[in-house]
């Protein structure tokens, strides 16, 4: 199903294409622990172009390639002429002559629209200033892992900044039918659009898609708690200010009182402690939050096994 395509949102997937990926996340899981052989990949490249910087985007991608029987590339900006302004269309084409797949990793969504455009190989976004995409596939899989397959009697409650996670959260949710409760400050609210789109992908599945501003009622009976950092990369400038807007948006013992009792609290990481998570309840979830850095790994060989196997 998924051969041959980018992965550059979760919109832009079918709801069994998100199972698909899941699952075969799962089983890639499983397989590797076991020691079985998965060279689905055998004697293909991907292409790993970073803008920005990454621990788990850059070691997992790379890591599972060469699982799957291929080889990464590691394309600083600093390194291609991309960084001297060679046009991100010439490099598409250029990059489609030797490679099997693309991951990319930059700052404004659309250089990634247009790389895909002019790449005849496919695309998968390692994050941009709006989406996150592999990071929250990979937390439906954590999820499914610590709370079961079935999506739509779970509650989700993310807190914080409305950035790239809270939008791909939003899809991700809307595409599994999870309720999903966003709490963020009025000025730091989730993408527009995308939040528009969210609510017409839930009514497929009958998710609750919710935005507020109080913390203590995002959370109220949810099953997951979800943060991230206040200041996302390109940000840093804003970090003093940001750490006074979000103060009242930290995930700490005393939200987590407002919500079920088995809540579990995920971050994509790097964390903040102190920030965005105090450190006891960082710790207190440190099982889950190490699963989900884990998962990056299961969950990419899927993606490019599922896209890059043509
Ligand atoms: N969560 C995540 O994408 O981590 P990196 O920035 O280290 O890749
Ligand atoms: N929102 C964060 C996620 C890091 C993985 C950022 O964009 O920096």
């Amino acid at each position: 199903m998924l051969a041959g395509k980018d992965l550059i949102s979760i919109h832009d997937l079918s709801a069994d294409e998100v199972h698909e990926i899941i699952d075969f996340a799962a089983e890639l899981k499983t397989m590797q622990k076991a020691g079985v052989p998965h060279r689905i990949l055998e004697g293909k490249t991907l292409g790993m172009i970073f803008e920005k910087s990454s621990t788990r985007t850059r070691v997992s991608f790379e890591v599972g390639i060469f699982q799957l029987g291929g080889t990464g590339l590691f394309l600083s900006n600093k390194d291609l002429q991309l960084g001297r302004g060679e046009p991100i269309k010439d490099t598409a084409r250029v990059l489609s002559r030797y490679l099997d797949g693309i991951m990319i990793r930059t700052f404004g969504h659309d250089r990634i629209i247009e790389l895909a455009k002019y790449a005849d190989i496919p695309v998968i976004n390692g994050l941009s200033d709006l989406l996150h995409p592999c990071q929250v596939l990979t937390d439906l899989l954590t999820i499914q892992e610590h709370k079961g397959k079935n999506f739509r009697a779970l509650k989700m409650a993310y807190v914080g900044d409305g950035n790239n996670m809270t939008n791909s959260y939003l899809y991700g949710a809307a595409k599994v039918g999870m309720a999903l409760s966003v709490a963020t400050p009025a000025n730091y609210k989730p993408d527009a659009t995308v939040f528009e789109n969210a609510l017409t992908d839930a009514e497929e599945t009958g998710a609750n898609i919710e935005w507020c501003e109080n913390p203590f009622d995002a959370v109220k009976d949810a099953d997951i708690i979800a943060t991230d950092t206040w200041a996302s990369m390109g940000q840093e400038a804003e970090h003093d200010e940001r750490k006074k807007i979000f103060a009242p948006y930290q995930v700490n013992k005393e939200l987590l009182k407002h919500a079920s009792k088995n809540v579990i609290v995920m971050h994509c990481l790097p964390a903040y402690r102190g920030e965005e998570i105090t450190d006891e309840v960082f710790e207190d979830n440190a099982h889950v939050i190490f699963d989900e850095a884990e998962n990056r790994l299961h969950t990419q060989k899927a993606i490019m096994a599922l896209t890059m196997n043509q």
